[in-house]
């Protein structure tokens, strides 16, 4: 109940303030993104709303979004389809109790997410299992 109530709040609040802390980052992920690889296998871990998206290259072949609040979903899918991501796939788990497969992956991206200090070691590794170039 508690937690349904805080990811409502979070999908509120980032409604608003998403947009605003994207157009602060725009150029630092604009170079970010630039310098990811072509026809790349991309996962981003705390999609969102998929404000990345707009930057995600045009050429990825493959985009995979993981995100637990189920309040952020219809707007992640928007994002996706205005991207020019229409096959995108989404996973709506926590990265922790996620089972993503190894070497699956060119590139995570992913945003500062809630885990616990004693996950994070767990989490780290799994993502760097899932990714072919460890980027
Ligand atoms: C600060 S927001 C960033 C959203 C988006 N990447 C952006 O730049 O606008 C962090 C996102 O991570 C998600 N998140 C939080 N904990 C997570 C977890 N344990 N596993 C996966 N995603 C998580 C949240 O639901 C939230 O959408």
């Amino acid at each position: 109940m508690l937690r349904t109530f805080s990811r409502w709040l979070f999908s509120f609040t980032w409604a608003y303030l998403g947009p605003v802390v994207n157009k602060q980052l725009q150029q630092l992920k604009k170079k970010l993104f630039d310098d990811l690889p072509q026809n790349a296998s991309i996962l981003e871990v705390g999609a969102g709303y998929g404000s990345n998206f707009a930057f995600v290259p045009r050429t990825t072949k493959r985009l995979v979004a993981l995100e637990p609040n189920l309040f952020l979903i219809d707007g992640l899918k928007a994002s996706a389809a205005k991207g020019g991501f229409e096959n995108i796939e989404v996973i709506t788990e926590e990265l922790e109790v996620s089972l993503l497969p190894s070497n699956a992956f060119d590139v995570v991206v992913r945003a500062p997410i809630d885990v616990s200090v004693f996950s994070l070691a767990i989490v780290c590794a799994d993502l760097h299992a899932c990714a072919l170039l460890g980027q």
